[in-house]
Formats: C-alpha cells, sequence, structure tokens
C-alpha cells in the first residue's frame, strides 16, 4: 500500500488521520458528555472530574496539532478524484462536507482551550502547562462553553451524514469511494 495519496485512491498516511482521529474524536464527544455530568459535591468528586478534563484537555490539545499536520498533509498530495457519475451538485456537497468536517475539527479545540482560559481554568498538556488564550472573563467563557457544546452537536450530526453518504456510495451507487478509504487492502494488492 502506498504511503502518498494517488488520483484514485488514499495513502496509508492519510487513512491513519482518518481511523485515528475518528476513534480520538468519539472518545471526545463520550468523555465530554460524562465528565460533564458529573458531580463535584466533595472533594474525591471533584479529584475525579477534573482528572478526566485534564485528559479531555490533552486528547483535545493532541485533535488540534493531528489536524494541523492532517490538513498539511492534504495540501501536498492529490485527492483521489470523485467518480465520473456523481453530479456537479453531489461532488460541490461532498466537499463542502468534508470541509465543514475540518472547520469543525479544527475549531472545536480552540473552543474548549478559549473556554478553559476565560473560566481562568487552566490547560495542560499532558502535564505540560500552555499559556491562556485570553484573560479571565466569565460572559465570554459562557459564550465559549456554549460554541463548545453547539460544536460537539454539529460534529455529531456531520458525521452521521458524512456516513450516510459513505454508505450510499457502496450499496447504492455501487462506486469504490467508500472502498478507497477502507484498511483492508484491495483483493488485487
Ligand atoms: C475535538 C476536540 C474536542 C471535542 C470533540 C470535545 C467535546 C466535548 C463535549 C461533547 C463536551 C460536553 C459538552 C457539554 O455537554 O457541556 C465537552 C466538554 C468540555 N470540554 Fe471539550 N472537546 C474537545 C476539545 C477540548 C479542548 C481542547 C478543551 C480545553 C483545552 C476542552 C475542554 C472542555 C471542558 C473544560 C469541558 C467541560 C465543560 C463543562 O464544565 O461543562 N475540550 N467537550
Amino acid at each position: 500500500m502506498a504511503i502518498k495519496n494517488t488520483d484514485t485512491s488514499y495513502g496509508n498516511i492519510a487513512k491513519a488521520f482518518h481511523w485515528g482521529m475518528f476513534l480520538l474524536l468519539l472518545g471526545m464527544v463520550l468523555l465530554g458528555s460524562y465528565m460533564h455530568e458529573l458531580p463535584a459535591d466533595t472533594p474525591a468528586q471533584m479529584g475525579y472530574k477534573f482528572g478526566l478534563y485534564d485528559y479531555h484537555k490533552s486528547f483535545g490539545i493532541l485533535i488540534l496539532v493531528l489536524v494541523i499536520f492532517r490538513l498539511g498533509w492534504r495540501m501536498i498530495n492529490p485527492v483521489p478524484k470523485m467518480p465520473d457519475t456523481m453530479s456537479k451538485i453531489e461532488n460541490l456537497s461532498a466537499h463542502a462536507m468534508h470541509m465543514l468536517l475540518y472547520v469543525i475539527m479544527f475549531a472545536q479545540p480552540l473552543f474548549g482551550w478559549l473556554m478553559s482560559s476565560y473560566a481562568g481554568r487552566p490547560v495542560k498538556f499532558f502535564g505540560l502547562e500552555l499559556p491562556a488564550l485570553a484573560d479571565k472573563d466569565k460572559a465570554m467563557g459562557d459564550i465559549f462553553h456554549e460554541a463548545h457544546e453547539i460544536a460537539a452537536l454539529l460534529l455529531v450530526v456531520a458525521f452521521f451524514i458524512h456516513v450516510a453518504a459513505a454508505l450510499f456510495h457502496h450499496y447504492v451507487r455501487k462506486d469504490d469511494v467508500m472502498e478507497r478509504m477502507s484498511l483492508r487492502p484491495k483483493k488485487s494488492e
């Protein structure tokens, strides 16, 4: 299997970004929703809850770094062409959906970082304290808290549309769009 993309298929690096980030994002949405609901009434509860926050923040920053490298890799690689059977409007909506996913993957960790900064809470990357992006400001913290929740919801909705589109290609159109991101090598390889 090729490291780089070709005009007809994704290479190993693009596939590793795709599936690795899928697992990370899934974990982040589940962890975020879980930890947010936890009580913080006793020191033990606070230790558990904010310990999870630290993991959530660290993996979130990792996603921010990964998405920058992923976009860079995408820019220096050919993007496999869509099948000729797709209309112009289908091509445009596929492209728009991919761009939306990139925007959310980039904006969501930044919203989290801004929310924590405005709330005056530390952001550590696996123990290494990162600078605050802004001075403490409760009203702004609330705005970015809201933005973080809305972006997570948008990510989930966009994810389901993305999966539905992949399944449509595979089962209805019967083209190779889904297969070319698959981790299983083609029978011919
Ligand atoms: C792509 C990366 C990320 C995803 C998918 C994500 C997702 C989520 C979700 C779904 C929640 C629960 C929202 C709610 O119900 O209120 C949440 C909460 C939270 N996130 Fe993230 N997050 C990401 C990155 C980050 C980063 C980078 C930070 C900080 C540096 C962060 C800080 C927080 C905090 C502090 C909460 C709890 C807010 C509260 O107290 O309710 N997140 N996140």
